[in-house]
């Protein structure tokens, strides 16, 4: 057991009894839960007393207690454990003495959400309506063709009937795995065959499932920095740790990747070579040709995540990563999600047969099927043309919103504030002066009607000062307010005056 399980140890302050028969007890009952096991190692008294924010005199003399009865062993310099023998007959049954299940005693690991999640949770349930969110990566609901796609829904439960309304085969339905491989070699240059293909529920899930199939606890995972804190917390989940290399405005900084590889050998790396989240930068051709080099040469799974490569703004990006003729191993995953709407939960996996083989196995525990209704639907949708009547559609109306907000941010932001300038995608990245902490804003942010997704989430040391901004759910006619509004409350902080470490910085462009 690692001592970080000891995050959640508490004792009730309120409750009656000395604070040394309260850590006693509540010793006894995390092994008679079972949430402290026999051999389990305590932690140090020092940093029990600390978390606790109790005498150590205390938790040593607790421990005493414990060791002249039995339960606890101590070894001189390597801790003290719970007792192999320790007798759980000996314990009794008693858990929470009638108060109900204390459930967080159950949980079998950490809380998984950061502060910044609870934090963001909370700013956008304040102050009620009209508030101006650019915090959530999704696309704008004004634009999706809801009548175009029940119309496909029908058209294929029609044709299709009951066999729809089964389990499907265990890698997607047929018809959209034939799109699907269509869709792939036309648009973003991926040529692959039925067995490399696996359709899931959500590129989300995508993330997960490699992180169970690839990862064992202390395992090392290359990411860029920034990178999306929905993957770094999944990996995070499976006992990830992370290296990391920066991103600048043609993407991962793969110049700096050899010599993290060299010494790390990761596990896997993680990237989003087109229009990165948060910061929207897109991976040059020479740069998304070394990366392949350099996975291969090491022979580092390379997980490519494509996520929104359809949107853009202006030119389209280079081909997909596992275009390249040398990529066939690229584990590449994409999703509808963005370019279209995420209610779907359909997203895709194109990667070796070992790999995909993999992968759907344990898909097929987890969730048994993905809906062979809406992969058909999707798969007549796109077919009958609605897709690209979308993307065109929304091409040009987030074309014109990123502009809009760029524009916005040259005109209210004060003087030190910078930002990323993305060809595609939903999002950008704004950086503010060293020492100032986007978090801390949030809620002053959510008061004047605005918000954001603050750094933190984003970057595994620092990131406070940056802050993302999605404008996939502005509506166009409201960018300008909604950065005047942001504008006023940084403003205003800078003015008390921020000061701290700056930290390492991405590499903006100049305002
Ligand atoms: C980079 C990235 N990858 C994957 C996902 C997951 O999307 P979905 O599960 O809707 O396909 C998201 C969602 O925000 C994302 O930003």
């Amino acid at each position: 057991m690692t001592l970080s399980s000891y995050a959640n140890f508490s004792l009730d302050r309120a409750a009656a009894g000395t604070l040394k028969s309260k850590l006693r007890d509540e010793i006894l009952r995390r092994i008679r839960l079972g949430t402290l096991r026999p051999g389990d190692r305590l932690p140090p008294s020092r940093r029990l007393a600390d978390d606790l924010a109790i005498n150590r005199g205390t938790v040593s003399a607790v421990y005493d207690e414990l060791v002249e009865g039995g339960v606890l062993t101590s070894h001189v310099g390597r801790g003290t454990f719970v007792s192999p023998e320790v007798s759980l007959d000996v314990l009794g049954p008693e858990g929470s003495a009638g108060d109900g299940y204390r459930w967080r005693d159950h949980f079998s690991d950490a809380e998984p959400w950061s502060r910044e999640r609870a934090l963001l949770a909370e700013a956008m349930a304040r102050g009620g309506g009209g508030k101006i969110s650019f915090a959530g990566l999704v696309p704008d609901e004004a634009f999706f063709p809801a009548e175009t796609f029940r119309k496909a829904l029908n058209d294929v439960l029609r044709e299709e009937g009951s066999a729809l309304l089964s389990y499907g085969p265990p890698n997607g339905h047929d018809g959209f795995l034939a799109f699907l491989r269509a869709y792939l070699s036309g648009q973003r240059g991926v040529a692959v065959s039925d067995e490399e293909l696996l359709v899931v529920n959500g590129s989300q899930q995508a993330l997960d499932l490699l992180g169970r199939a690839f990862l064992r606890p202390g395992d090392t995972v290359l990411v860029e920095s920034p990178s999306y804190y929905g993957a770094l917390e999944i990996f995070k989940g499976y006992g990830a740790r992370f290296v990391t290399v920066p991103v600048d405005d043609e993407g991962m900084v793969v110049e700096e990747m050899e010599p993290v590889l060299a010494r790390e050998r990761p596990k896997l790396i993680y990237v989003m070579p087109t229009f990165q989240n948060p910061t929207g930068s897109c991976m040059s051709p020479e740069r998304r040709d070394a990366l392949v080099k350099l996975a291969v040469r090491y022979e580092i799974p390379l997980v490519e995540d494509d996520f929104d490569g359809e949107l853009y703004y202006g030119d389209p990006p280079p081909p997909a990563v596992k275009a390249q003729p040398a990529a066939r191993d690229v584990i590449y995953i994409g999703t509808p999600s963005k370019m279209l709407f995420p209610g779907l939960r359909i997203g895709w996996v194109a990667a070796p047969a070992p790999v995909i083989r993999r992968l759907s196995r344990m898909k097929q525990l987890s969730d048994l099927s993905g809906s062979q209704l809406l992969q058909a639907a999707l798969a007549r949708f796109a077919r009958s043309g609605g897709l690209e009547t979308h993307t065109a559609r929304v091409r040009a109306a987030y074309g014109e919103r990123v502009d809009r907000l760029l524009r916005a941010l040259k005109r209210h932001m004060p003087a030190g504030v910078s930002w990323t300038r993305p060809r595609g995608g939903l999002s950008l990245l704004v950086a503010l002066p060293a020492g100032a902490d986007s978090s801390e804003l949030l809620k002053a942010a959510a008061d004047a009607g605005v918000v954001f997704t603050p750094g933190r989430l984003f970057f595994l040391n620092d990131g406070a000062r940056y802050l993302r901004l999605s404008f996939g759910t502005v509506a166009t006619d409201d960018v300008d307010e909604g950065v005047r509004r942001l504008a006023r409350v940084i403003k205003q902080a800078l003015g008390r005056g921020v000061r701290g470490p700056a930290g390492r910085d991405v590499a903006l462009p100049p305002v």
